[in-house]
């Protein structure tokens, strides 16, 4: 058994737990804090610190998975958390607040590997693509399970704005849509995306996950759509495996 302290820190909570990268369980209760507003680098370091602490981590690196295009550990994109996050190094500010050493990736990516690895993308081979639907639109994007990091296919162009301004599960909040009428707009998303990329299966994970059976009857027969295995603890466990690839 492997075990693995990790934390997915999303727009509106920042959840942890420890990890078993060997077979993708959950060794933990799943620790969960409000995401700091405005949530500003160190106030949300903080949080990952109590984390930290609560979990009793006490055996090394730590993994992350970050809502924001990351690249060598530094967050490069801002859609849904502070602009003043732009161009941070994530690891370093991690290391001032905790004292410990983590790996960075980006959350939908962390989210795929877990549902590549351990869900119902194992074994899938050709294009497989997970999307997180929350506050915004996450995307982990793999050919053959091998991931193509920091594809973002909610920062689409997409009627008059951004393509999770339509579809995520925010926007259905903010719209205010029922379900029928989500189902109907998340059906036009998949079939942009579908048209752009082709994939042979596409993932719906985030906590949306949960109610796929009130908006799925709408989307066109010949999208290959799903509902993620591992819900909204995909995030944590493909933060962990990361971290795991990382250390050795
Ligand atoms: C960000 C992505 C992130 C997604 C889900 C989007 O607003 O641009 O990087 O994966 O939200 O958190």
């Amino acid at each position: 058994m492997n075990k693995q302290l990790a934390i997915d820190v999303g727009a509106t909570g920042i959840k942890g737990a420890l990890v078993n990268t060997e077979d993708g369980s959950m060794l933990s209760d799943r620790i969960k804090y409000a995401t700091p507003k405005p949530a500003m680098p160190d106030d949300v370091a903080k949080v990952m610190n109590n984390i930290i602490e609560d979990l009793e981590w006490k055996d090394g690196d730590i993994g992350i998975g970050f809502p924001s295009i990351v690249k060598n550990n530094v967050c490069c994109s801002a859609n849904n958390i502070d602009k003043s996050w732009i161009n941070v190094d994530i690891q370093a500010l991690i290391k001032k607040h905790t004292g410990f050493h983590s790996h960075i990736l980006n959350d939908a990516d962390a989210a795929g590997l877990a549902e590549i690895e351990h869900g119902k993308g194992q074994g899938v081979s050709g294009t497989v693509i997970m999307l997180t639907l929350g506050t915004g639109i996450g995307s982990g994007v793999f050919k053959d399970g091998v991931l193509l990091p920091n594809v973002e296919l909610g920062s689409l162009l997409y009627k008059d704005g951004l393509a999770e301004h339509y579809a995520s599960n925010g926007a259905r909040k903010s719209r205010d849509l029922n379900w029928d009428e989500y189902g109907e707009e998340l059906n036009e998303y998949l079939q942009y995306v579908d048209r752009v990329l082709t994939p042979d299966l596409m993932i719906i994970g985030g906590g949306i996950s949960k109610k796929f059976s009130n908006y799925a009857h709408k989307f066109e027969p010949h999208l290959k759509v799903i509902d993620a295995k591992l819900r909204n603890n995909a995030g944590i466990i493909g933060a962990a495996m990361y971290a795991h690839q990382k250390k050795h």
